[in-house]
């Protein structure tokens, strides 16, 4: 009796010590940009994306850039960052494709990694970044 208790406690012992990191563990989204760039990434937004896509990313007379329904689009296209970041560099804004310069694809995206949960971190998003083509964009 002693003795099974004793494992039951070990056991218990051992789940809580798991579950936070096997949350973590779950949760943890790539640092693919830096903090200076989604900064900068909301000037970008504003000035050329908001209109369409609703100043919170919402969606208005375009698809919404975060939360259920960019993540059920995001499913159906297999979206990844590195194609994000194609997109976005190709044929947006839509009223003006191809006018975005390099660093202002790469903060617009970082912004909308950013409101997607994505953590910041210490190297720049660029496209055709190493790995991006590997990393799929969840809302
Ligand atoms: C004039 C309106 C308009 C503006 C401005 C605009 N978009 Fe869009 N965008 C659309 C429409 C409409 C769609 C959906 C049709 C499509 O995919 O072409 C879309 C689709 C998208 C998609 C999804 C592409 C896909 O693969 O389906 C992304 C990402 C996106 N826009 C990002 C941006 C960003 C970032 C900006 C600002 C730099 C921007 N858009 C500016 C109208 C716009």
């Amino acid at each position: 009796m002693a003795h099974s208790l004793k494992l039951i406690a070990a056991a218990a012992a051992a789940l809580l010590a798991l579950s936070p990191l096997a949350l973590r563990a779950q949760a943890a989204k790539p640092a693919l940009y830096t903090a200076d760039q989604a900064t900068a990434g909301v000037t970008v937004y504003t000035q050329a994306c908001a209109a369409c896509h609703g100043a919170a990313l919402e969606g208005v007379s375009a698809p919404a850039l975060k939360g259920a329904a960019f993540g059920e689009m995001a499913t159906a296209q297999n979206l990844t960052v590195d194609s994000l970041l194609d997109v976005i560099a190709s044929s947006m804004p839509q009223s003006d494709p191809g006018s975005l310069k390099p660093e202002e694809v790469g903060a617009v995206t970082a912004y909308i990694l950013q409101q997607n949960s994505y953590p910041a971190g210490t190297a720049a998003l660029a496209r055709g970044g190493a790995g991006l083509k590997d990393v799929k964009v969840t809302p």
